[in-house]
């Protein structure tokens, strides 16, 4: 193949890194201005390569998404009600969400344990924001008693297999056929998740080759569907994270409300 047609297939097919930040909830609305101009500042400043997105408190969605704007940051929600409008006092549905911002987290492990959301929903809203048009990152992760249990590949098998055979799953599978990018999947263990417990190189690695070639069952182009490790991660572990092929990126808690550490993580990833 001539090198040129050959470059052209590889781009095709290369995977943008991208980096979330998960604010979770928290931030004051001033807090919420300073963090995310901050973030524009020095991503404007710093030659980045990977995608930004920032996931923040609904209350907040309008102004900072005005505020990254010429940045080209993704902004995202951190839930959503996959429905039409009506009496469901609280929520707020993905058609609202498409006005102020451009993706959603779906699945996240607190969602799954504070709130108790279950995988109908978390497949109702992957297929309700994929066909309006919005991008979503969909989180899965073992406990930390399944993985002591040798579960963890049972685990995140399941809860693929959740959106990709449930219900709603010829609707993901045809919307990540149409376009992979849109779809992103975030491996978080759950004992990792503000804890400082990050998890190993290897750990991550083996899980990552894992996930995809679960994809690989359902999809014809999983090879293009973007990967990301969530986790304690930090500007002090993220170097090697950063290494894992197969990896695309990673999603952020505490390190995110920190402009420069999650600045300096989204660099680690820069190609
Ligand atoms: P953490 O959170 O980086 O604070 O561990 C990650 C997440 O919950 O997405």
């Amino acid at each position: 193949m001539p090198a040129n047609l050959l470059n052209m297939v590889r781009d095709m097919h290369s995977r943008i890194p991208i980096i979330s930040g998960n604010w979770k909830m928290n931030t004051s609305r001033e807090e919420a201005r300073n963090l995310s101009s901050t973030i524009a500042r020095l991503s404007s400043e710093t030659n980045l390569t990977a995608e930004i997105v920032l996931f923040i408190p609904y209350v907040w969605l309008s102004e900072v998404s005005e505020i990254v704007a010429s940045q080209e940051i993704i902004v995202g929600a951190q839930d959503s009600y996959p429905g039409p409008n009506g009496a469901y006092t609280g929520a707020v549905n993905t058609e609202m969400l498409t006005e102020v911002c451009s993706m959603v987290l779906v699945g996240h492990s607190e969602r799954r344990t504070v709130f108790g959301d279950t995988a109908t929903k978390f497949s109702a809203q992957i297929t309700d924001a994929l066909t309006k048009e919005m991008l979503v990152t969909y989180c899965i992760g073992e406990n930390e008693s399944e993985a002591a249990d040798g579960e963890t590949n049972r685990v995140l098998g399941r809860q693929i297999a959740e959106v990709f055979a449930g219900a709603d799953g010829e609707s993901l599978r045809n919307s990540v056929h149409d376009d992979p990018r849109r779809f992103v999947l975030a491996y978080e263990p759950v004992w990792a998740i503000g804890t400082g417990r990050v998890a190993s190189v290897g750990e991550i690695s083996d899980r990552i080759e894992f996930i995809r070639g679960e994809l690989g069952k359902y999809s014809d182009r999983a090879d293009e569907i973007r990967l990301q490790y969530g986790g304690s991660v930090s500007p002090d572990n993220v170097a090697g994270i950063s290494e894992i092929s197969h990896l695309d990126g990673a999603l952020v808690g505490g390190a995110s409300l920190n402009a420069g550490d999650f600045i300096d993580i989204c660099g680690a990833f820069t190609v």
